[in-house]
């Protein structure tokens, strides 16, 4: 609902902001009608002025800026709130998790004899460990208040607005500007806030295409904050150099309205990655690095990995030159790959976006053969066993601590043979390829909120 209000409320800036400029009927911007329809969704008939009229005014700028500040306050909270609902749910279960202990704890007390000494003890043990869960529940409630406040600023703004134009001319421009500046500031800590966490569940498969080969690897920008809705697919795993590009996922869904990139050089394996526009990728038969820039498309860096294994060396269980494994995260550009001094164990490099320069690097000690993917959440990386029928998430590497931890974590793995699994943090989703269908996985992250300074 509030991604509509803002959606309205954007229409309703250009218009009254211009018209506030230009009064005249002829010259301004006019709403014909502003209505609501059966979904709660805001219908407008917005007749634009001539595409001059506006730019004539030196404001015209700072009103386009404006506008767009908008159109990104409403991208943002359309992501936050998805996030929120998901982790919402995720805390509802725990709940009811706990609730169900307690329960039986309780029926176990009220009836000692049902409840043998040492089955009684063990359900004791389980409630005191799901104890220390009640402050980071009250969390997530205070969290999800905050969204709630910032929606309801939006919808305050759109009342404001609503009241310039029926007293057309009569607020001050400055101070809208900075309510609209002081909103996304709040925002953007808000977004901050509910950036990280430790990956707890991996559910919800969604095949949204079952096209191409067997292998292959698709995504879509990785960078926060970002407007791109854009998806890229590759097909294959080798000597490719064919990226398509759709302008949405429903038109990657529908196979419809693409462009084709030609590389210049062609790719190995499936570890691609976008980030801020551009595609790195591993280039075929050697460890250099390619940043190819899609808008100018021209490669802007290209550079080698040094002591990387290549050309199939040292690939993932399921092979196909996966040595070079490229991925992005809430934190940035990385690398995960093997080398001889490594014997074969993965090794994690946090990259330069721009450079392709190695900043850091940490050596995991997990064989890479014995790994079927990998994939990055908040500085901390993710392995699966297998890439077959069975497969679940064995293993986690933590970069903040350089500490690893065995892990438990199943995975429905519908199609038996995932080639490709990478985590965008912007829409918090796993992106996989599984055999030949492009399926994507919502994560939950259990993340402890740090609201202190509000
Ligand atoms: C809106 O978001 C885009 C992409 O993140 C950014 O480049 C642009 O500067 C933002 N615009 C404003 C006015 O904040
Ligand atoms: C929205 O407006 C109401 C009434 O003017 C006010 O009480 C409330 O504090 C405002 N909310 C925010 C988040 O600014
Ligand atoms: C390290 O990162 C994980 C999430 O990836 C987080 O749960 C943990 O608290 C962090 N540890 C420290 C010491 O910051
Ligand atoms: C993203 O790309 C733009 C140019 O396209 C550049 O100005 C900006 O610094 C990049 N941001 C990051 C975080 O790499
Ligand atoms: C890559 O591997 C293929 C097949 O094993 C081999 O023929 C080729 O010479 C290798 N190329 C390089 C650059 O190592
Ligand atoms: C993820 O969760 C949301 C909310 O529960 C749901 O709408 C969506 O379909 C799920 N799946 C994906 C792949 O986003």
């Amino acid at each position: 609902m509030h991604l509509f209000s803002a959606m309205f409320l954007l229409v309703m800036l250009a218009a009254t902001l211009c018209e506030a400029l230009y009064p005249s009927p002829e010259e301004g911007w006019q709403i014909y009608s502003s209505a609501q329809d059966a979904d709660g969704k805001c219908i407008c008939t917005v007749v634009a002025p001539a595409q001059n009229m506006c730019n004539r005014d030196p404001r015209s700028r700072q009103l386009r800026q404006l506008m767009e500040k908008v159109q990104n306050i409403t991208q943002s909270m359309e992501v936050l709130d998805l996030r929120t609902y998901r982790d919402l749910q995720y805390v509802r279960n725990t709940e009811s998790l706990m609730k169900t202990v307690d329960g039986k704890l309780k029926t176990a007390s009220d009836n000692p004899r049902s409840l043998n000494p040492k089955s009684f003890q063990e359900l004791k043990d389980k409630v005191t460990q799901l104890l220390p869960l009640l402050p980071v529940l009250e969390q997530y409630k205070t969290d999800a208040r905050q969204i709630s406040r910032l929606r309801e600023e939006v919808r305050n703004l759109s009342q404001v607005l609503t009241a310039i134009q029926e007293e057309m001319g009569a607020y001050d421009y400055e101070e809208l500007r900075q309510r609209v500046l002081l909103l996304e500031t709040r925002l953007h800590s808000c977004m901050q806030k509910l950036g990280c966490g430790r990956l707890t569940g991996v559910s919800n498969p969604i095949t949204i295409r079952a096209s191409g080969s067997r292998f292959g690897s698709w995504m879509t920008d990785t960078m926060i904050p970002s407007s791109d809705n854009r998806v890229w697919s590759m097909d294959g795993y080798y000597k490719g150099r064919r990226v398509l590009e759709y302008r949405t996922l429903n038109d990657f869904t529908k196979g419809q309205n693409f462009v084709q990139h030609l590389l210049p050089h062609p790719w190995a394996g499936t570890g691609h990655v976008v980030y801020n526009g551009s595609l790195y990728y591993n280039k075929y038969q050697s460890n250099i690095i390619v940043k190819f820039h899609f808008r100018s498309r021209s490669v802007l860096v290209q550079r080698s990995l040094s002591g990387a294994g290549y050309n199939n060396t040292f690939p993932y269980s399921w092979g196909g030159s996966s040595d070079i494994d490229l991925m992005a995260d809430e934190t940035g550009l990385w690398a995960v790959y093997t080398t001889i001094p490594n014997a074969g164990n993965i090794v994690i490099s946090r990259l330069e976006p721009q450079s392709l320069e190695v900043l850091q690097t940490w050596d995991t000690g997990f064989p890479k053969r014995s790994a079927g993917e990998s994939f990055m959440i908040c500085g901390t990386l993710y392995v699966t066993n297998s890439h077959l029928a069975g497969a679940k998430i064995y293993f986690a590497y933590y970069t903040n601590t350089s500490t690893y931890e065995y892990t438990d974590i199943p995975f429905h793995n519908q199609y038996s043979h995932i080639s490709m699994m990478d985590y965008n943090p912007r829409e918090r989703v796993l992106y996989t390829w599984n055999n030949g269908h492009q399926v994507l996985y919502n994560v939950t992250l259990f993340q402890v909120i740090n609201t202190a300074g509000d």
